[in-house]
């Protein structure tokens, strides 16, 4: 089944409150148990940069597993960012060690070589042009920087899509199951991710399936 791209940036208000509020638990566990597998310890002192954040539940989680570590949450959409903040002030153990930057990818602000980790869950789908992701994460990650990316694929078929918002869409309110079937039509393929990590250069990372809607690119760069 051919891509078809859905908006980029989530910057309508009602559909950005609307995923904030949304229950994502089960991804987001998996994310971070994704997270642990590959780096088991403390992460002491380590700066994370978690690129397409939204309202920065994976930040936040992150941040409280790994209570050492700090984390630049970077979106480019304000209204996202704005539900992060509230969440944030709500968490004085985690509000300090976690930056937001508002700010749309590709861009030449970030540093070059500075974070030991980078994490981006359900970004790569977003972005018309893939490479996007992977030349940031070639820049902005210190050699042998840890890389933990997950997102949708796509089903291989229209009916597989249906099959899927039934069964994983069935309690979320109607704007999110238009956004998650938009986004499953938009996901990648494992193949194509897999050739889209070759052509960045990032051969030490490896493209998993990790559930039956979820691909999940981890490894570090190179040292
Ligand atoms: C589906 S949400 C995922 C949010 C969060 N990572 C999570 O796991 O819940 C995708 C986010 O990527 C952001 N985004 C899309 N394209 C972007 C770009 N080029 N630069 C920065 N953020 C982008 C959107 O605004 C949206 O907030």
């Amino acid at each position: 089944m051919k891509r078809r791209l859905e908006p980029e940036l989530m910057e309508d208000a009602a559909q950005a409150l609307a995923y904030a509020q949304a229950d994502f638990s089960e991804p987001n566990d998996l994310f971070l148990k994704l997270l642990a597998a590959a780096q088991p310890g403390t992460l002491h002192g380590a700066r994370a940069l978690d690129l397409g954040c939204g309202p920065a539940d994976i930040s936040i989680q992150f941040l409280t597993t790994y209570p050492l570590a700090t984390c630049d949450a970077l979106d480019g959409a304000a209204a996202m960012l704005a539900l992060a903040q509230e969440k944030l002030q709500r968490l004085a153990g985690v509000a300090p060690r976690c930056r937001l930057l508002c700010e749309r990818l590709p861009t030449p602000t970030l540093p070059a070589a500075h974070y030991d980790l980078i994490l981006s869950n359900s970004l790569l789908h977003h972005l018309p042009e893939p490479q996007v992701l992977w030349q940031t994460i070639r820049s902005v990650g210190k050699p042998g920087a840890l890389v933990v990316v997950m997102d949708l694929m796509r089903p291989a078929s229209a009916g597989w899509v249906e099959a899927l918002v039934e069964t994983y869409g069935s309690e979320m309110p109607e704007v999110l199951r238009h956004d998650f079937r938009n986004s499953l039509f938009a996901a990648f393929e494992p193949q194509e991710v897999v050739a889209q990590v070759a052509e960045a250069g990032l051969t030490t990372l490896e493209v998993e399936v990790v559930s039956n809607r979820h691909l999940a690119v981890i490894g570090r760069l190179p040292a």
